[in-house]
């Protein structure tokens, strides 16, 4: 069964006040530390159901003035999560180990290097993938989001690896922009983009539609007309006052399944399998010029069926991008949305796929790469 479509925003920055707690950060944290002292596990129970209606109670100590600094926000739901499980601790050191670890969510945050999820606090990231097979039952549609350009990928596809691989103001490039969902999804989340797009029709409806996203968090958001395969990022992005990219996103056409443009130089009017994989591995060198090492790159691609044969168009291009410096971190599998196109065929391509002996795509791939 598809599990229900991921929450859009991270739910502390998309909380709405009621699910948000903004406590007074030392008055909270003594009021862990004075469980500590509880004399049995019964005390400690009574003493954070004091401790919970002190929390909820909006005019109550614990609550954080409008001008107060020192403070910490939890969501409603996690906090009543974490004093559930200290109260059912079965022993005081146990309860004990809960409300450090508790205190040190409050006091402290502990990210890594290439993200901003903060690992004290891990089990409030409802909206992070960590699996490797990605099950969306619709796509985001919010805001400037749309399904009309043929062959863009669901926005929960730059989110996730977003959110997972850079920080807030790391720069993200895309060499294959299309109708922009990368580069909205950037301007949501803080992240400066700059996509590269081949085709000048399909740019400038991107950028009539960027101008339809708010841009709450003033990043750069830019779209280049160009060709990938010979795309100067160096140049580009000194223009932008960057030195170098944290992320690279790549969505290039399925090969020919979907004609873009006439343009020779689309990857999608590659003469054979081969001259697509040297195309996607020069896009992929540029790109390779200006991403930071340590720093990841995703390829986001499917197979392809043709004459009787399933090309594996995915594992290929994988190969291509190993080629150039890269580890392969993970290989995520996501269900294939169906576009209008394909609904009207459905019936036509089970048919073909009951007489073919084949089945029908439900699947395309996410590679996901870390630079040496
Ligand atoms: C699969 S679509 C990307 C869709 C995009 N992720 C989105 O959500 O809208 C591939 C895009 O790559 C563009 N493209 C193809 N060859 C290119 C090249 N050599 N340089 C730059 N863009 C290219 C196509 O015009 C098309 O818009």
């Amino acid at each position: 069964m598809a599990r229900p479509l991921l929450p859009a925003r991270p739910p502390l920055e998309n909380a709405t006040p009621d699910d948000l707690l903004r406590l007074a950060r030392t008055p909270f944290t003594n009021a862990l530390y004075r469980l500590h002292e509880s004399a049995s596990v019964a005390d400690l129970r009574a003493a954070l159901d004091l401790l919970w209606r002190q929390i909820d109670d909006p005019a109550g100590v614990l609550r954080a003035a409008a001008d107060e600094t020192d403070v910490t926000t939890f969501s409603r739901r996690r906090l009543r999560e974490a004093l559930d499980q200290i109260a059912a601790a079965f022993t005081l050191e146990r309860a004990r180990y809960y409300l450090d670890r508790l205190a040190r969510a409050a006091l402290e945050t502990r990210t890594g290097a290439i993200n901003d999820i903060d690992l004290n606090r891990w089990k409030e990231y409802d909206d992070i993938l960590t699996d490797s097979l990605w099950l969306f039952d619709r796509r985001d549609a919010s805001g400037a989001h749309h399904a009309g350009f043929w062959g863009n990928f669901v926005p929960q596809i730059p989110y996730q690896l977003m959110r997972r691989y850079t920080r807030r103001g790391d720069l993200v490039i895309d060499p294959f922009a299309g109708s922009g969902t990368t580069l909205i999804e950037g301007r949501r989340l803080g992240r400066p983009t700059i996509g590269v797009e081949l085709n000048p029709m399909v740019a400038e409806q991107t950028r009539v539609t960027l101008a339809g996203e708010p841009d709450g968090r003033h990043v750069l958001c830019a779209l280049e007309v160009g060709d990938s395969t010979t795309f100067d990022w160096r140049a580009t992005l000194e223009r932008y006052g960057f030195r170098s990219a944290q992320l690279a996103i790549l969505h290039p056409p399925y090969h020919d399944i979907i004609r873009f443009s006439e343009d020779p130089r689309d990857l999608a009017n590659a003469p054979s399998i081969d001259a697509f994989l040297a195309r996607l591995g020069a896009v992929v060198e540029r790109v390779t010029e200006v991403l930071d090492a340590g720093r990841y790159l995703a390829l986001v691609l499917g197979d392809k069926y043709a004459n009787g044969e399933w090309i594996p168009l995915g594992f290929l291009g994988m190969q291509e991008v190993l080629r150039h410096g890269f580890t392969l971190k993970s290989i995520v599998v996501k269900n294939f949305e169906q576009t209008t196109g394909k609904r009207s065929q459905k019936e036509l391509w089970r048919y073909r796929a009951l007489v073919g002996g084949f089945y029908v795509f439900k699947h395309e791939y996410i590679f996901i790469f870390r630079k040496a």
